[in-house]
């Protein structure tokens, strides 16, 4: 018997990955490069346990067993480890994996959970990088983003022109270390699964979107060394700016495809908005934005700037009257944006009236490192491989007040005191 446990953060993409030219091993249209976000506060960990005695793969989300036959993401990320090494040959491997956060509501959960599974089982099945990035490949045809979560910082995807896609892999820009001011708000306004999967949506946008085709021929390509420029030298309004392009670039090709597929809702337009005025009232770019295929949104800002931002989110998004101590997972963020206050001319610069209970909670984050071994202690299998259903996978403190509010609501799956939401590889398998 070998047990091996991980833990993968996910990642934001702030020049997007949308289109693939080859849908089985996910090859993309065009590059990306994202920044990979703090596990302490957003994380998949995953347990893979080999045995002789396991008759068959299996696979627990969150608490329930999944039809791993039928997951074919999963059994393509099997049989590339596989076939990679002949170590545990002929044995069978159980995987528990648990999110801490909800699942494809727009927050990365499969580039969380795929890169979690390809970390395990590599580690498992000890191998190594033939090449730079060579690994990430393994994460890639599980879920697209999910190669750019296994390293930290700041993480580009190249895209690669070899038809079996082993130069299409991530490279780290810049490790968490480069830009310690860059930190991130996530305003989750809905924690449901959203309507339409990327896979299926980014498939008919390649299908039929002509302006899809430009934004990767000729518009990805510069934009990708300005985004890696401005990332090295720190260039904020550069960043954040380029950040927001992307982003309505990609949402304006959803609104290209046909049928049109609308990811954003009213009050991600009204965060776009009020990001401006923002930055309007401030006199300079310091809050950014972008939005993945769902209508949450994430800010971009300076540390230094962040308590600011968080008080204008406070002022015009406030939480519904006694939710206000769980509205932040961070109480002392609240507690310097509640010091600070909005900018003065906020008010004036943008016209919609404070609307209150439409953002379910922020979570205030940074940029933090890639995928990591934990301890055994913190297995969420035992020694046969079963899943330990009795405790939450262990969290830093900072951030478990958080955490813990996300148990009062529905999403909490399991019973006794599991912090996960939903399971990442469920949603992706019923992709396909
Ligand atoms: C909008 O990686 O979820 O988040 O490869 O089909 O699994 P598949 O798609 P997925 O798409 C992510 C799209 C995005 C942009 C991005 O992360 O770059």
């Amino acid at each position: 018997m070998a047990q091996v446990t991980v833990a993968s953060p996910t990642n934001i993409a702030v020049i997007k990955y949308w289109g693939k030219r080859d849908s089985k091993l996910n090859l993309p249209i065009n590059s990306s490069v994202s920044i990979t976000i703090n596990q302490a506060d957003l994380r998949t960990v995953t347990t893979v346990t080999a045995s002789k005695d396991f008759p068959t793969d299996r696979l627990w989300l969150n608490g329930e067993e999944e039809d791993i036959e039928k997951n074919k993401r999963v059994q393509k990320v099997f049989a590339m480890v596989r076939g990679r090494s002949s170590k545990w040959a002929g044995m069978k491997v159980h995987v528990v994996s648990i999110n801490n956060f909800p699942t494809a509501a727009g927050l990365a959960s499969s580039a969380a959970g795929y890169a979690a599974l390809s970390f395990a089982l590599a580690k498992l099945y000890d191998l190594e990088d033939a090449y730079p990035g060579d690994l990430s490949t393994i994460a890639r045809v599980g879920s697209g983003s999910a190669c750019r979560s296994l390293a930290g910082g700041f993480v580009a995807w190249d895209m690669g022109d070899k038809a079996d896609g082993t130069d299409s892999c991530a490279r780290q820009v810049a490790p968490a270390n480069h830009w310690p001011e860059l930190q991130v708000l996530i305003l989750v306004v809905s924690d449901k699964k959203k309507a339409v999967s990327s896979t299926a949506g980014m498939q008919t946008a390649v299908d039929t979107s002509p302006l899809l085709a430009h934004r990767a021929a000729k518009v990805v390509p510069a934009r990708m060394v300005e985004m890696e420029a401005a990332y090295h030298k720190k260039d904020f309004a550069a960043f954040a700016q380029l950040a927001m392009q992307d982003s309505n670039q990609f949402h304006s090709t959803c609104l290209d495809t046909y049928p049109p597929i609308f990811y954003l809702n009213d009050v991600s337009r009204a965060v776009i908005q009020f990001v401006h005025a923002f930055n309007t009232a401030c006199g300079e770019v310091r809050l950014g934005y972008t939005f993945d295929a769902g209508p949450n949104a994430v800010l971009l800002v300076l540390k230094q700037h962040a308590p600011q931002a968080l008080a204008a989110v406070l002022a015009h998004f406030p939480p519904e009257r006694g939710a206000e101590a769980g509205y932040v997972n961070r109480p002392a963020m609240r507690q310097a944006a509640l010091a600070v206050g909005p900018p003065a001319g906020l008010a004036a610069a943008f016209p919609l009236e404070p609307q209150v209970g439409v953002i379910k909670y922020v979570y205030h984050t940074d940029v933090g490192p890639g995928a990591t071994i934990l301890d055994s202690s913190e297995a969420l299998a035992d020694s046969a491989g079963m899943p330990l259903m009795t405790a939450p996978p262990p969290r830093p403190a900072a951030s478990l007040s958080g955490a813990l509010e996300l148990c009062s609501s529905s999403r909490l799956q399991l019973a006794a005191g599991v912090l996960a939401a939903a399971a990442v590889l469920a949603v992706a398998a019923r992709k396909k």
